[in-house]
């Protein structure tokens, strides 16, 4: 794998409608980022992803962009954007974007242009369509629920197709000026000095041109639209286009959300010839589901788990580095859904911490991951913001569950759970504003917070700065970022273990994921621990206990890094 900078870096992303309010309107702010920029360096971030910011009517929370050339003024100006750039270009951190470009909103003025003058330059920015016999062109389902054509407004037989909600009309990759116009956008950005940027949704940019219907996948007679995906072939094409004219002028950090690839084709997407620096790893993102809805979903056991990321790791690691993650603004928590009910503690989230942390790949933690965030409890569906939640719980209330059912069904996938507020301490909101928070905050802030994290060596918090530290040391650095990862005793039930090869050192990676203790026969000898979930971190480091040479007794959820070098 050829070396890039970001290697050996840490990432973290902020959902700045959540993070930090500064003026107590209820909404978090660039300024409040800004405020926040000593804590994610003391924690051990080199690279922060803020979800969008843009001008926007926040009919999907900033991802329907209504203009790309101005931010939201909930957010803050232009000068409070320049003056976070220059705040965390002092203290070495890079700040990078949401590029939204598969869709924009309808509120842009490009689709107003669009619906004066369908036939005109604007009309050729989107996919607009006649319809087939007074309906819609093709039976495809948008990922929000309901077609994904609607009418455009004032005209009877034209469709507009939508991937997302009706708001988010798609743009037409197809047209050399539609991709101009992003180009330019882009390089504006980078210009003023953003490091990069996370691309949104971005394998929905190339259509099956043939818009045909594919056989039903539910009673409403449509198919998912991530059908289509499967035929739409030449997203490279568009995509090399742009790192060639926008992102690799300026050396760009480029990181793709892509759900649906052609796993033989990874190449083409990181390492030497890819068109990202990186993408995300979402393979135990993608357990349990179900293509009825999220009433549907499996919980995720702790060996399903495992054997996800082993895979992903076993074809991946060799071509380029992807991105771990636990979580994101539309994932439930990672504690609360990847630990079984009734076992989330500080050990245990710390134990998949650790194991994010150590398996191969650039760390990109969601905010409040680091204090171990859960979800939250919704007791009634007024609660929810997210479009996509209200749609999943009318799939589940049109299959015939009843209310308390269905809504208990989306709570657990719900999007709503990693956008409550973040909890900085035990004061009225979380202290997240002076104001009424936009969205409820989680009743817990009171015991789960970064006030009482910090100070407190075996907290949560501790344990992840610890963690990143040391993928920084000089000692083990190598070993965490290049060491190959080799599975050890995979077919053992309810653990996790791997090796970390590096060229100097080599780490035995070991997470009892269950409340039982195990007893395990490391075969190496042990030189230090170098990392113990069950003790406070400044007590890693330790020589091998005697009592150990008889066999290694793990607690329940323990992770410990041990330094097995020969
Ligand atoms: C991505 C975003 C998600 C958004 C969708 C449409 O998946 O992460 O939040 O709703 O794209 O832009
Ligand atoms: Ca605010």
């Amino acid at each position: 794998m050829e070396k890039k900078w970001w290697h050996g870096k840490a990432a973290y992303q902020i959902y700045p409608k959540s993070f930090c309010d500064s003026n107590g309107d209820g909404i978090g702010d660039l300024q409040g980022i800004c405020g926040k920029l000593d804590y994610l360096k003391d924690l051990g971030i080199d690279l922060v992803w803020i979800s969008p910011i843009y001008q926007s009517p926040f009919v999907d929370q900033g991802y329907d962009i209504s203009d790309y050339y101005a931010l939201d003024k909930a957010f803050g100006t232009m000068e409070d954007m320049d003056r976070l750039l220059a705040e965390a270009k002092k203290r070495d951190i890079r700040i990078i974007m949401d590029l939204v470009v598969n869709h924009c909103s309808d509120q842009h003025e490009w689709f107003k242009k669009a619906i004066e003058d369908p036939y005109g330059p604007y009309g050729k920015y989107f996919y607009i369509l006649e319809g087939r016999d007074g309906k819609v062109p093709c039976n495809w389902r948008s990922y929000f629920g309901g077609s994904v054509w609607d009418k455009l407004p004032g005209h009877d037989n034209l469709y507009y197709l939508h991937m997302f909600a009706k708001e988010q009309p798609d743009l037409n990759w197809e047209n050399p000026l539609l991709r101009e116009e992003i180009y330019r956008m882009i390089r504006w950005w980078l210009e003023k000095g953003v490091a990069g940027f996370r691309l949104d949704a971005i394998i929905n940019i190339k259509k099956d041109l043939r818009f045909k219907d594919f056989p039903a996948d539910r009673e409403d007679g449509m198919c998912s639209c991530s059908q289509m995906l499967k035929y739409a072939k030449g997203v490279h094409e568009f995509l090399q286009e742009m790192k060639e004219k926008a992102f690799k002028p300026y050396g760009a950090f480029t990181i793709g959300e892509l759900f649906d690839f052609r796993k033989e084709e990874l190449k083409r997407y990181i390492g030497t010839e890819g068109c990202f620096e990186s993408i995300f790893d979402f393979a135990p993102h993608l357990l349990g589901g179900s293509g009825k809805g999220w009433y549907d979903r499996k919980k995720v056991t702790p060996d399903q788990y495992r054997d996800a990321v082993f895979a992903s790791k076993a074809f991946s690691q060799d071509t380029g580095m992807m991105a771990n993650i636990i979580e994101n603004h539309d994932e439930p928590r990672g504690v609360s859904h990847y630990l079984p009910e009734g076992e989330v503690t500080e050990e245990s989230k710390k134990m998949l911490g650790g194991l994010m942390m150590m398996a191969v790949g650039l760390p990109f933690l969601y905010q409040g991951q680091e204090i171990g965030m859960t979800n939250q409890t919704f007791t009634d569906i007024c609660q929810v913001e997210d479009i996509s939640t209200l749609d999943e719980y009318q799939v589940a209330l049109d299959h015939g569950l009843s209310r308390e059912e269905a809504l208990k069904a989306v709570a657990r996938m719900s999007r709503d759970n990693a956008r409550t507020p973040m909890q900085w301490d035990d004061s009225p909101h979380a202290g997240f504003t002076a104001g009424k928070p936009w969205l409820k905050e989680n009743e817990n802030y009171r015991e789960v917070n970064v006030k009482e994290q910090e100070g407190r060596e075996d907290s949560v918090l501790s344990f992840y700065r610890a963690m990143l530290k040391l993928r920084k040391s000089v000692e083990y650095g190598e070993a965490i970022v290049y060491g190959k990862q080799i599975p050890w005793m995979e077919k053992e039930k309810e653990f996790m273990a791997f090796y970390r090869k590096g060229e100097k050192r080599q780490l035995l990676v070991l997470a009892n994921f269950r409340k039982e203790e195990r007893k395990v026969q490391v075969k190496e000898e042990i030189r230090r621990i170098v990392a113990d979930n069950c003790r406070k971190v400044s007590a890693w480091g330790m020589e091998e206990p005697k009592e150990w040479k008889e066999g290694l007794l793990l607690k329940g959820y323990q992770f410990l890094v041990l330094d097995v070098t020969p």
